[in-house]
């Protein structure tokens, strides 16, 4: 596997930004860049699908508009507005996160990856993610959508379940990662996962990449990544 050269990789940067300019979706965690409500989405998301997430967001963020609303806010409401999504241990860890943000760190996420890490139900991933998309710092995000437009970019065979694929997936999207929009990026990136580079008849022709996706140029998209092998069935 060869990755994409110095030059190459500016203007796949430069494609796929202009790409997320012009089509991405205009989802209600993308109109405020505050570190507060991209952690709220970055939660609700972690388990459920973008259409569901919607209006579980948008009510929420109006109970809550703030982090120290959420933090002086009773369990039981928390828990009340989350009702329907479940996955509550999420809840209960935003709600006693929130009040350790107002203890320890001035009611504000923290901008640096380990005091994030931290934090009850905060994970390399969500930190990752809210420290690129509202502090704009230079991490990479790195979900299963991301993973699979990695495979096909690259004709990476494999699945994230293994060592040295995750390993080689999160080194080649470091490199290509813009150090500039690292926000626009990685939403960039998860965008063309979730409705151009699907699992099944991706839609390569509308691609901003496909002109350096090794996929399309030398083999079949719908091949990569490949499945998880399945256990084998109990004789
Ligand atoms: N999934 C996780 N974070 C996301 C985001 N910011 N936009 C769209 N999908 C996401």
């Amino acid at each position: 596997m060869i990755p994409p050269d110095r030059s190459d990789a500016t203007a796949v940067r430069r494609s796929l930004l202009r790409w997320y300019r012009s089509r991405s979706r205009a989802l209600p965690w993308r109109k405020s860049k505050s570190p507060y409500t991209v952690w709220v989405s970055e939660v609700m998301l972690q388990q459920t699908q973008i259409e569901t997430v919607i209006p579980y967001y948008q009510r929420f963020v109006r109970e809550f508009p703030t982090l120290d609303r959420l933090a002086r806010a009773p369990l039981e409401r928390v828990l009340e507005l989350w009702s329907g999504l479940g996955y509550y241990r999420l809840a209960r860890n935003l709600h006693r996160a929130a009040q350790e943000m107002v203890l320890r760190h001035s009611g504000r996420f923290p901008d640096d990856l380990t005091q994030a890490c931290s934090l009850p139900g905060v994970g390399d991933y969500t930190a990752r993610a809210v420290l690129s998309i509202a502090y704009n710092q230079p991490f990479a995000v790195l979900d299963g959508n991301v993973a699979r437009v990695m495979a096909r970019f690259l004709a990476l065979r494999g699945n994230l379940h293994q060592p040295d694929f995750r390993r080689s997936i999160e080194k080649n999207l470091n490199l290509l990662l813009s150090r500039r929009r690292p926000c626009d990026f990685n939403q960039a990136v998860m965008e063309l996962g979730q409705t151009l580079c699907l699992p099944r008849s991706p839609q390569c022709s509308s691609c901003p990449l496909h002109r350096w996706c090794r996929a399309f140029r030398f083999h079949s998209p719908d091949d990569f990544p490949e499945p998880r092998p399945r256990r084998q069935a109990e004789e």
